[in-house]
């Protein structure tokens, strides 16, 4: 007995905790990354990872960016903590880019997040932990991480139509219907503001008006992500669709991500702003997303946050920044026009893409098709087929043509 006892002591204290745990998925489109750097063939070309790039393959700091930067270097005085929420002027100045300068800012509770991810997941936490038993609906396809966010907030996911059958445009039929026939009131619906990650198809302003009332009339939580302003149409022309669902919608959540239009990806900087109807319950709405960060992450970082609100909150630099912005969606939309063009050279009609918005675009090709550029021709793109249109430069644009159009022949 007392032998046992030691025994069995003995193999619960030697056995592994931490190394006994299984495997966790790989993130697949960061495996590709490192597959990629990992290769030596010279002229590789990486379609993967959704950053932007310019004709020299370097994702760049903007020059607004570095003008703050010099001026934060030489005015700030502390890297105390912030406020949970961050620090009002950021809240303030974000809010008026995301919602334009009219809105009735009482309606909002606004927070400096790390990232679109940080707000995504403090939006998602402050929902769920008021309603418990949260549902959210994510389109098919969506950006990777929608659902292991909002699972971890203990939300359930499901999906709803997005792609017609080709993967060339919107099934919107598909998705109203979905939506209409399965959606229950309090549902949240996670809807991508522009740009849609990973396909670019975007529904147009009729469609949004759809959308928008149907949420209304089936009084589901309209969740926008908006990881991509400025990249479709422009810095205010993509908040209209926001503005659409705002109109019959009192109640909106949106999550703001400032990696790619300030190129600021690993400073992290996004918000939340959930949207009351009135301004009434503004108050202990902000104690509620506030509760949700301060178990999370506590407070954000600082040094990002001074970036935007440097730039935002000066005419010169405001200025200079909405110009590298418009350079970056002006340089993204030729190197897709340019994509269609050498396609249609080689006989290949790709005019779908035409109409496709931000930095991707679903090109059709298969995973059996993508394994092969990345074999064959050491180009690498996502296995759904969608290519990181930031990533193409006029240098490498005939290379790729000539290998999709091998690869189309597959
Ligand atoms: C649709 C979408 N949402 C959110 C994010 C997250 O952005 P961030 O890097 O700011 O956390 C991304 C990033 O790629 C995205 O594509």
């Amino acid at each position: 007995m007392v032998w046992g006892t030691i025994f069995w002591l003995r193999k619960t204290v030697s056995s592994p905790m931490f190394e006994s745990f299984p495997l966790a998925p790989p993130d697949s489109i960061l495996g590709l990354a490192a597959a990629f750097e990992k290769d030596p063939r010279p002229g590789k070309i990486n379609l993967t990872v959704g950053v932007f790039k310019d004709e020299q393959g370097r994702t760049p700091i903007l020059e607004s960016v570095r003008q703050a930067e010099e001026r934060i270097f030489k005015t700030q005085k502390t890297k105390s903590y912030l406020p949970i929420e961050g620090a009002p002027e950021f809240t303030k100045s974000v809010s008026r880019l995301v919602l334009g300068e009219d809105f009735d800012f009482s309606r909002v509770a606004a927070a400096h997040t790390p990232g679109g991810t940080g707000a995504l997941r403090a939006g998602a936490d402050t929902l769920a932990r008021n309603f418990p038993g949260l549902r959210v609906w994510l389109s098919n396809p969506t950006w990777a991480n929608h659902g292991s966010v909002f699972q971890a907030a203990g939300m359930e996911t499901l999906v709803y139509t997005y792609l017609n059958g080709g993967k060339t445009g919107l099934d919107f039929d598909g998705m109203i219907q979905d939506l209409e026939s399965k959606g229950r009131p309090r549902d949240v619906v996670l809807l991508h503001a522009c740009c849609h990650n990973p396909t670019g198809i975007d529904p147009t302003l009729e469609q949004w008006e759809r959308i928008s009332s149907l949420m209304a009339e089936k009084k589901m939580i309209p969740f926008l992500d908006f990881a991509y302003q400025g990249f479709g149409d422009g810095i205010v022309e993509d908040t209209k669709p926001l503005h659409i669902v705002l109109r019959k919608n009192p109640e909106v959540v949106v999550c703001s991500s400032f990696s790619k239009n300030f190129g600021l990806y690993s400073e992290r900087v996004g918000a939340l702003l959930m949207i009351g109807a009135d301004g009434s319950g503004t108050e202990a709405l902000m104690s509620q997303v506030r509760a949700s960060i301060r178990c999370n992450y506590s407070n954000p970082p600082r040094h990002g946050e001074a970036i935007v609100v440097t730039i935002l909150g000066d005419n010169d630099l405001s200025a200079l920044w909405r110009s590298e912005v418009d350079a970056m969606r002006t340089r993204i939309s030729s190197m897709r026009d340019s994509f269609i063009r050498g396609m249609s050279s080689m006989g290949r009609d790709f005019g779908f893409l035409a109409t496709q918005k931000g930095m991707f675009s679903y090109t059709g090709l298969n995973a059996m098709q993508a394994d092969w550029l990345k074999q064959e021709r050491a180009i690498y793109i996502v296995g759904t087929g969608r290519i990181n249109v930031a990533g193409l430069s006029p240098d490498t644009m005939t290379t790729l043509c000539m290998a999709v159009d091998e690869a189309c022949k597959l």
